[in-house]
């Protein structure tokens, strides 16, 4: 529940705490942020741009991930965050199905979603009793509390470094899980998904090494046994979808056989803020 994370927010407008009144979220200067129906808040202060996952690709993600065929990264995910009691924070977080795994091996952390969609902040919001969302954007200013968070998450998602360095306590762990080249490799061509950079962990590093030293790397491959729905739902879910219209993938994926093979390979690094 937002109530869980308040103490973790700051005004986007004026960077002054932010409290609990009756439907909103409030600072002392009285700049007001409506909580909605659904438990989020959005601290964004303009319009979700372009990135932002539209309500089909979070219901699609929502589908595949329920499915448990990305379970395994989870509890990679869970493990690699560790047991203390401080704030988690997930950035990009979507439905937040890691911040709800790594909550369930820390029974008294706080977890706060953050996406800059408003249908994934409505999923993230009933995650976990213990999560709160807020919608906000990753290349800007986090309305976060500088110092504030144990653990910062990035899964599949955005980071900027000095915005996590920043609401990161010292020798507090970021968490960053990120594609391998082998991911999903046997769907790229057919389907038409983007590939993955092959010098994403290259990148990786050069941003993040300023700020952080590295204390953990470890890569999972396996093979996962998709129906062409759960494949459906994969390219639905992903960057892809907002380059290949539902019915080209549809076209795409009935050349298919029933059950597919397809690769899930993942690096989940570990960082400690210096
Ligand atoms: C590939 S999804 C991953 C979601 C989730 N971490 C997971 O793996 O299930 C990427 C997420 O990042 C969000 N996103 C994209 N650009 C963003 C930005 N600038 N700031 C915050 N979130 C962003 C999208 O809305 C989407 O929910
Ligand atoms: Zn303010």
């Amino acid at each position: 529940m937002l109530a869980d994370v308040v103490r973790l927010l700051r005004c986007p407008t004026c960077g002054g705490a932010l409290h609990l009144s009756p439907g909103s979220l409030r600072c002392n200067e009285n700049h007001t942020f409506d909580i909605a129906r659904q438990g989020y808040a959005n601290l964004l202060g303009g319009a979700a741009h372009g990135s932002a996952d539209t309500a089909a690709m979070v219901q699609a993600r929502e589908g595949f991930l329920a499915a448990g065929h990305y379970a395994p990264m989870a509890d990679l995910v869970a493990a690699a965050a560790g047991h203390g009691d401080g704030a988690v924070i997930e950035i990009g977080a979507g439905t937040a199905y890691y911040l709800a795994a790594v909550l369930d091996a820390r029974p008294r952390s706080v977890g706060l979603a953050l996406d800059i969609s408003v249908p994934a902040a409505r999923r993230a919001a009933r995650a976990h009793a213990r999560v709160g969302a807020v919608v906000a954007d990753a290349w800007s200013t986090l309305p976060v509390v500088d110092g504030c968070a144990e653990v910062v998450l990035v899964v599949f998602a955005p980071r900027g470094a000095a915005e996590i360095a920043r609401v990161l306590r010292p020798g507090g762990r970021l968490v960053v899980l990120t594609p391998a080249p082998q991911h999903l490799t046997e769907l790229v061509d057919v389907l038409g998904l983007l590939g993955v950079d092959d010098r994403k962990s290259e990148r990786l590093h050069a941003a993040l090494d300023p700020a952080f030293d590295v204390v953990d790397e470890v890569a999972l491959s396996r093979t996962m046994q998709l129906t062409a729905a759960d494949v459906g739902r994969l390219a639905a879910m992903g960057p892809s979808a907002f380059h290949t219209s539902a019915d080209d993938l549809r076209r795409r994926a009935a050349g298919l056989p029933e059950v597919v093979e397809v690769t899930a390979a993942v690096t989940v690094t570990t960082f400690r803020r210096r």
